[in-house]
């Protein structure tokens, strides 16, 4: 990760409406929030625009603003930055990382890649921007297959790094693709036999879930998609109770949009908060205004690999 930390006061005593004070920085640096659905609540309240990893790549492409203070994880707040090389871009807590993208060092995925000369990389949006700057296309949950279907059939393609993502992308679209062996350990926490326990007691649910899951997961889903495109789903069909086969942050914005619908969050197997994204989860809506007020900590890279990774993404917000 590149990134450079502030020291910031350890002992700040925070203003009593944190809410007030986020919104008169936001103001006075012309800043804009973007949050993931992943969030505490509280963030989402706040943040000036909600969404997967699409929808806040395009936001950040196209902001006016000044300030982005990313409240997401640091793959999301990179590419922020490789879009707006000019802007300054603060994450509440440079630790917020992602078990799939660390999965994925660049020195061996250089030498995959070597070993392959002649494919063409598609890389998940959650990886470094060493390995976006290694790809020749990103893409994200919600638009991999369609990305992955624009391409020449003759054209061999590898896929990184998440393996559950690229086999779902593989049934979907009938293509074979070179994997990378990475996952997320959120993802894969939740197990065919905590969801089919679930169904027995609440067999007019339907199961709804992220690609990033495993098959045996997925196997049961009436519906699979990105964060965006699990909540439409909810708003959009006839039944009245959900399992949730994702990080359950999301369900804050499917309690908002149905009140009068049933949200159940998929257990881990064990029974354990590992549901929940310990990295996204770092952040907090203490450290968001610490961010804001001491702007910092900032998202800093090297300008040759910020170039590199542009041209991929790019890509991916022309073809999708
Ligand atoms: P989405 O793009 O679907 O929001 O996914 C982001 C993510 O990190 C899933 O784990
Ligand atoms: Fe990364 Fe998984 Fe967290 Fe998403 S849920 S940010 S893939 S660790």
């Amino acid at each position: 990760m590149f990134a450079t930390v502030l020291p910031q006061p350890v002992t700040t005593p925070f203003p009593d409406d944190l809410f007030s004070a986020v919104t008169k920085l936001k103001r006075e640096l012309n800043a804009v929030i973007l949050a993931h659905y992943y969030q505490d609540p509280d963030i989402q309240d706040i943040a000036d625009y909600i969404g997967d990893s699409l929808g806040l790549s395009r936001q950040a492409a196209q902001t006016n603003a000044d300030v982005i203070v990313f409240a997401g994880v640091h793959f999301m707040a990179e590419t922020a930055k490789i879009l707006n090389p000019d802007k300054l871009v603060l994450l509440p807590d440079l630790n917020a990382g992602c078990s799939l993208a660390d999965t994925c060092p660049p020195a061996e995925f250089a030498a995959f890649k070597a070993a392959r000369p002649d494919h063409l990389v598609i890389s998940y949006i959650n990886c470094s921007a060493q390995i976006k700057a290694m790809s020749d296309i990103i893409c994200t949950s919600s638009n991999a297959v369609k990305i992955v279907s624009q391409i020449p059939a003759e054209q061999p393609l590898i896929f990184a790094p998440d393996r559950n993502l690229g086999r779902y992308v593989m049934q979907q679209t009938g293509r074979e693709l070179v994997l990378w062996q990475g996952s997320c350990i959120v993802h894969e926490t939740f197990s065919e036999k905590k969801i089919v326990q679930l169904q027995t007691h609440h067999p007019e649910a339907e199961v709804i879930a992220h690609p990033e899951c495993e098959e045996s997961v997925l196997r049961h889903a009436n519906f699979i998609g990105s964060t965006t495109a699990l909540l439409k789903y909810c708003l959009t069909s006839d039944s009245q109770s959900f399992i949730v086969a994702t990080e359950p942050g999301i369900i804050h914005q499917m309690r908002k949009d149905a009140p009068h619908k049933q949200f159940i969050p998929a257990p881990a197997l064990n029974n354990c908060n590992c549901n929940k994204c310990p990295y996204m989860r770092l952040n907090t809506l203490e450290k968001l205004y610490l961010a804001m007020k001491h702007k910092s900590p900032e998202i800093i890279l090297p300008e040759a690999i910020r170039a590199a990774a542009f041209r991929p993404i790019q890509r991916m917000l022309d073809l999708s």
